[in-house]
């Protein structure tokens, strides 16, 4: 994916993040400015962190087919994991990762990236793709971007319900 065409995506979500009355408003126009621009990214959606238990992911918006793990403890899956290790994790083949949870048997690889509020995780932002390898350092690289600009959004809270 070329970096011009990434950088129209984090453009478009920094506007939107400027006028958003909700973080809900905010994580919808995120999950489906992604997938519409990105055809590799065919799940999007975010986890965040249960405000009434912390080792708890409970699933937010999203796009792409339905998932039944809708409540995910941070001791399991690869979106646990990400919060355990407090990093973004990359799975080039989630066949050969005994961690993964799946949500689809079209999927080939993922990528959770964490979202941070002042220093401490909230959430994350979960990618699935059906293909293998799907994810580099340039995808890396824009998912923590769009992840900042969901962190810098919940900062300049509080914002409406
Ligand atoms: N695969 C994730 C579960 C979420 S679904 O992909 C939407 C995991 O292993 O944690």
């Amino acid at each position: 994916m070329s970096s011009p065409e990434l950088d129209e995506i984090l453009l478009d979500l920094h506007r939107f993040a400027g006028t958003a009355k909700t973080l809900s408003a905010l994580q919808e126009f995120c999950v489906n400015l992604i997938a519409a621009r990105l055809p590799s990214y065919n799940w999007v959606g975010f986890y965040m962190l249960d405000p009434a238990d912390s080792a708890m992911l409970v699933l937010g918006p999203f796009h792409g087919a339905p998932t039944p793990h809708v409540r995910i403890p941070v001791t399991e899956g690869i979106c646990g994991a990400a919060v355990a290790q407090g990093e973004t994790v990359i799975v080039d083949d989630v066949s050969a990762d005994p961690r993964y949870l799946a949500c689809s048997l079209e999927t080939r690889s993922e990528i959770v990236v964490p979202i941070r509020v002042r220093g401490k995780i909230v959430g994350e932002i979960d990618i699935d793709s059906h293909e293998l390898r799907a994810f580099g350092a340039g995808d890396r690289r824009f998912l923590e971007q769009c992840a900042e600009i969901v962190s810098r959004f919940i900062e300049s809270g509080p914002h409406s319900a």
